[in-house]
Order: structure tokens, then sequence, then C-alpha cells
């Protein structure tokens, strides 16, 4: 049993940490198989490839959990959008338009024949992943997946995704739907692939105003959770609804998680009062990225202790509150880890 599964099912009292990106560009041994294949994704279709970089920060900093090397765009990709991620640039994919038919799409076929990959590269993770760690699988949530589409690609402020949902609110609902069905089928073939753990990333929720939020963040993950504790009550469910603010509270209240992950920019007492106590939700979080990148060792150290005196007296999951940055030097991970050891 991995350390988090213990904390959920034994009380277990140390902080199990693991770290948002914690397979990417900031570690050497990624950047040498990384130059060598020009789309990413590629890497994620690659089942010896994907599991030797799911474990690579796992040999060099013996985290707690590992999460399965791949992508939350890949649905849009195995849907037929055509997904890329060029050197140097954000993802990019054919935009959706309200003349899409959804019935041309076969969700099932799509997802276990287009991402058979996936489901290979965790199983060979599974094999070779000592038994005390966690194996986290993932999707991008319903809304963040339907951000991307309708935009085509990355967006500072998701504009063109917000006038398109107000003014074809049916058709964006029938997008969300569909997203379920297959953010579901995925998430199953991962957890009987081998992972034991999932997580769902819906990192522009913050971007919405209540009644949206109401409508596509918090449904759309409730369905999918309920969907998973009814048939694998025994599988612990991560839920970030990212930049969230305060509406988190009715997310906690909505939608039935074991763990809620959260980005650096709550008040500490806010969450412990309203998440931990009132809500009883297990946090995950929430260390500034830019001050792991950027911090001297006296400044994590002190980020460092303010998160586990606070978080810490109920149990408690140690991360970022957004995935690493490339720039982040090694020795300020390992200082990390040498803290959170002691
Ligand atoms: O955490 C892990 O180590 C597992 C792998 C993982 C990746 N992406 C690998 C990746 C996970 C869990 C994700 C999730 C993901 N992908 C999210 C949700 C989390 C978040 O950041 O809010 C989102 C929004 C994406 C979409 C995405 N993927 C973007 C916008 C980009 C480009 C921006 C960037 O950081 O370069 C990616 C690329 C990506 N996904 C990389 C990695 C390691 C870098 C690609 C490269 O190596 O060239």
């Amino acid at each position: 049993m991995g350390k988090i599964t213990q904390l959920i099912y034994n009380n277990g009292k140390n902080y199990p940490l693991w770290i948002m990106r914690q397979a990417g560009r900031y570690l050497p041994e990624y950047m040498d198989i990384r130059n060598k294949v020009n789309n990413f994704l590629d890497l994620c279709y690659n089942p010896e490839l994907a599991c030797e970089i799911t474990l690579q920060p796992i040999k060099r900093f013996g985290f707690d959990a590992a999460i399965i090397f791949s992508d939350i765009l890949t649905i849009p990709d195995a849907f037929g959008f055509e997904v890329s991620f060029l050197k140097n640039h954000g993802p990019k994919l054919i935009q959706i338009n309200s003349d899409f038919e959804f019935s041309s799409l076969d969700i099932n076929k799509n997802i276990i024949t287009k991402l058979q990959p996936v489901f290979d590269a965790i199983k060979l993770v599974k094999e070779k992943l000592p038994k005390d760690k966690d194996l986290i699988g993932f999707s991008g949530s319903p809304f963040t997946l339907a951000c991307y589409m309708i935009e085509g690609g990355s967006s500072k402020s998701f504009d063109r995704t917000k006038e398109f949902m107000i003014k074809n609110e049916s058709f964006f609902q029938e997008l969300i739907n569909s997203l379920i069905k297959a953010i579901i089928i995925y998430l199953e073939h991962q957890i009987k692939s081998g992972c034991n753990i999932i997580k769902l990333f819906d990192s522009w929720s913050g971007i919405l105003s209540e009644s949206y939020f109401n409508k596509f963040v918090i449904k759309a993950n409730a369905e999918i959770v309920n969907y998973f504790k009814l048939k694998y009550s025994n599988i612990p469910i991560i839920c970030f609804p990212k930049g969230s603010g305060t509406l988190i509270e009715d997310f906690a209240l909505n939608v039935n998680c074991d763990i809620l992950a959260i980005d650096q920019n709550f008040s500490t007492k806010w969450v412990v009062e309203n998440l931990q106590n009132k809500h009883n939700k297990i946090i995950q979080g929430n260390l500034d990225n830019y001050l792991l990148a950027f911090g001297n060792f006296y400044q994590i150290e002190n980020e460092v202790k303010k998160i586990i005196d606070n978080f810490g007296k109920k149990p408690f999951i140690f991360n970022l509150g957004h995935g690493i940055l490339p720039s982040t030097p090694i020795k300020n991970v390992e200082f990390l880890i040498s803290l959170l050891r002691k």
C-alpha cells in the first residue's frame, strides 16, 4: 500500500509527498529523452519511454507516488482534433465549432483504441514500481478540456470559450456530456491497467462565474466522481478545481472526492476552517512553485513550515500549488524532500 492510500485507510501519520509535473523539463534525464522527439505526445504514446519517464523522479527522489506520464489533451487527440506540442510552444489542436456532429463520435472506440499506449504504459509502470508507492492516473475535467477544444490551444483568459459557452449553451452542454463519458471510460481503463488513485485536473475552472461554475465544474466533476465512488469505492479521488477561490467550498460540499488539491492563492486559515474542518477533505498542496524555483533555502523552509504547521494537524499530502517550473534547481527539490523527511 502506498503512503497516500495509507493516509486514507489507516490514518497514516506522515505527509506523503509528490510534485505536480514531477516528470518533466527540470530533470536532465527527461530532457535527454525529450530532445530525441519533436512532438511531446509521441513520448506519451510510447509505453516504454512513458514508463521510463514516469519512474525517473521516483528513482532520483523517492517520491511517495508516481503519476503516469501523459497529458490531459490525449482525449481531444483521441477524438480526432489532432493535438500537437511543438518545441517551445503550447499545445495546438483543431478548434471545435458549433456544427460538429456528436453522433459521429464513437467515444468508446476512440478512447480504448487510440489511448491503448497510455494503458500499456501504466501496466509497465505497475510492474516496475515499488509496492510502497501509489500510482496516480489522471484526466482533465470536462470544462478544462472544452476550453482547449474551443480555443484550439492555450490562452491567457479563454475569452473565446466564454463567449462560445454563453452563446451556444446547449451545444456546450453536449460537449461537456461527451467529455464526461470519455473521461469515465479513460479513467476506468487506467484503473484496470494498474492505477490505484485518480486525479481530475480542472485547471481553468477559476475563470467561471458562480452559475456556470455550478453547471460545468461542480456538476460535471460530481458525475464522474459518483461513478467511481459507486463502482471503485477503494480508489481515492483527487480533484483540482484550480483558481476557484471560495467557490471551492460548494465544490467540497457537492463533489464526493477524498482529496482536494489546492492552488497557492488561498488563505491558509480559510482552507483549514472550511475545507479541512467543515467538509472533512484531505488537503493536497500548496507550496508556491515560483518559490521552489527561485527561493533560497531559508525562504523555502519558512514556507514549508507554515504549510505543515497549518495543514499538518489532519491527514495531509504535500505538493506544490501548480506544476514544477522547468527552471527549478534540483538542489531545491532535494532540500524540500530533506525538510519533509525530518
Ligand atoms: O505531473 C506529471 O508529471 C504527469 C504528467 C503531466 C503532464 N501534463 C506532462 C506535460 C500532467 C499531469 C499534465 C497535466 C496537464 N497538461 C494540465 C493540468 C495541470 C495544469 O498544469 O494545470 C494541463 C493544463 C495540460 C496541458 C498542457 N500540457 C500544456 C498547456 C502544456 C504546455 C505548457 C508547458 O508546460 O509546456 C503541456 C505540456 C506538457 N505536459 C509538458 C509535460 C512534461 C511539457 C512538454 C514538453 O516536454 O515539451
